[in-house]
């Protein structure tokens, strides 16, 4: 009996239902190939769910993630919805409480630059020939997203607004080990970004992660100042491998080095969390972009982001790593027969469509 694994499908708003379409079209067929299962529901989220049920995230999407080994996101939000009140929104509405439902407190972000797509990379092509892979591990559920109180309140004739920055020691340990052990896998180099020399929160974030390395004497860890981070991966990104960080400056620099790799079509995530489903861990993944509204329905959008989340999803939920090795392998193919989205194409190379560029992925999934 082939082993099945239940997803929830959360396709959401803008050019999510488009790149969605593609990667569950991948699944499947990579499914045939490599004999397991897979059990899809399809539920709204975001904007849509707003228009459809009245809330970003209703009750029976939540509860179909909560039946389901992995959530297989798409992306929320649009200019529709952003008169809402700020609680209302697709984007703290519905992913911020999923994230903090499930606990998925490891937010895993591989910042890809293939060689045949250096050229899209703004940076010098020195800095970056030959390409590179540098994996963000940003902690997702602590610091100043959920920190209390938070609020906006009158005083004394004035307006302030408060955003607490809170992590304890657990929530930092837990990351850490993480981290850890995902740079004992690669290149045994560990970059930790804080703000240690104004934040309560970074001396701690700093003092844990130094605690912790003593159980890794193989990986060498070392600190950079948030400001100084995002020097350093302009100035030199192929010294980086696995950098992990808090919350918001995992926010920032993500989007940092998903810029220097050429375009943020092509990034996955996977978000990690402490439940285990079985011999499952399950795990939300989502591309690392948004639902670019300005270029939705139009068929154009990179659908690569939400294919290599799936690969995420089968290596990182269902220790499904040859089926994960082939959806990659397929990916860089199709880059390298030279295929292109409009957000990654360049002279020289053939520009196709969503569908045209999921489909040859498709086919190249088979060697
Ligand atoms: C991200 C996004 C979200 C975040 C927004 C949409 C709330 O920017 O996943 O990086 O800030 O975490
Ligand atoms: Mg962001």
């Amino acid at each position: 009996m082939p082993l099945t694994y239940k997803i929830a499908a959360l396709a959401g708003d803008g050019i999510g239902p488009e790149v969605m379409a593609e990667a569950i079209e991948l699944l499947q067929r990579c499914a045939e190939l490599d004999d397991f299962r897979v059990e899809l529901t399809e539920s709204l989220v975001g904007g849509a769910a707003i228009d459809a049920k009245g809330k970003a995230l209703p009750e029976e999407t939540l509860s179909n993630c909560e039946v389901s080994d992995a959530v297989l996101f798409g992306s929320v939000g649009g200019p529709q919805w952003e008169k809402l009140p700020p609680n209302e929104q697709p984007e703290r509405a519905a992913l911020l409480p999923l994230r903090k439902h499930f606990s998925l407190f490891a937010n895993l972000r591989p910042a890809l630059c293939l060689p045949e797509l250096s050229a899209a990379s703004p940076l010098r092509p020195d800095l970056v020939q030959g390409g590179f892979e540098i994996l963000c591990i940003r902690e997702l559920t602590g610091g100043l997203y959920f920190g209390q109180p938070k609020g906006t309140r009158k005083e004394h004739g004035d307006t302030i607004a408060v955003d607490t920055m809170v992590y304890r020691k657990s929530e930092v340990e837990r990351i850490a080990n993480l981290a850890f052990q995902i740079a004992r896998l690669r290149k045994r180099k560990l970059v930790s970004v804080d703000k240690a020399n104004v934040l309560e929160n970074s001396l701690l974030w700093r003092a844990v992660l130094k605690e912790i390395a003593q159980e890794y004497p193989e990986v060498e860890l070392t600190h950079l100042l948030v400001d100084n981070a995002a020097m350093q991966f302009i100035r030199a990104p192929k010294t980086f491998d696995v950098v992990v960080t808090e919350n918001l400056f995992g926010d920032i620099l993500s989007d940092e080095l998903a810029m220097l790799t050429g375009s943020i079509g092509m990034l996955p995530s996977a978000s990690l969390g402490t439940g285990q489903h079985g011999y499952y861990r399950f795990g939300l993944y989502e591309p690392s972009g948004g639902s670019a509204p300005d270029i939705a329905g139009q068929g154009v959008a990179n659908p690569i982001a939400q294919i290599l989340s799936v690969a995420m999803m089968l290596r990182y939920s269902f220790h499904l790593n040859d089926s994960a090795a082939r959806i990659e392998s397929a990916v860089r193919k199709t880059i390298a027969n030279g295929l292109r989205t409009r957000d990654i194409w360049s002279e020289g190379t053939d520009l196709v469509s969503t569908k045209e560029i999921g489909l040859e992925i498709r086919a190249n999934l088979e060697d």
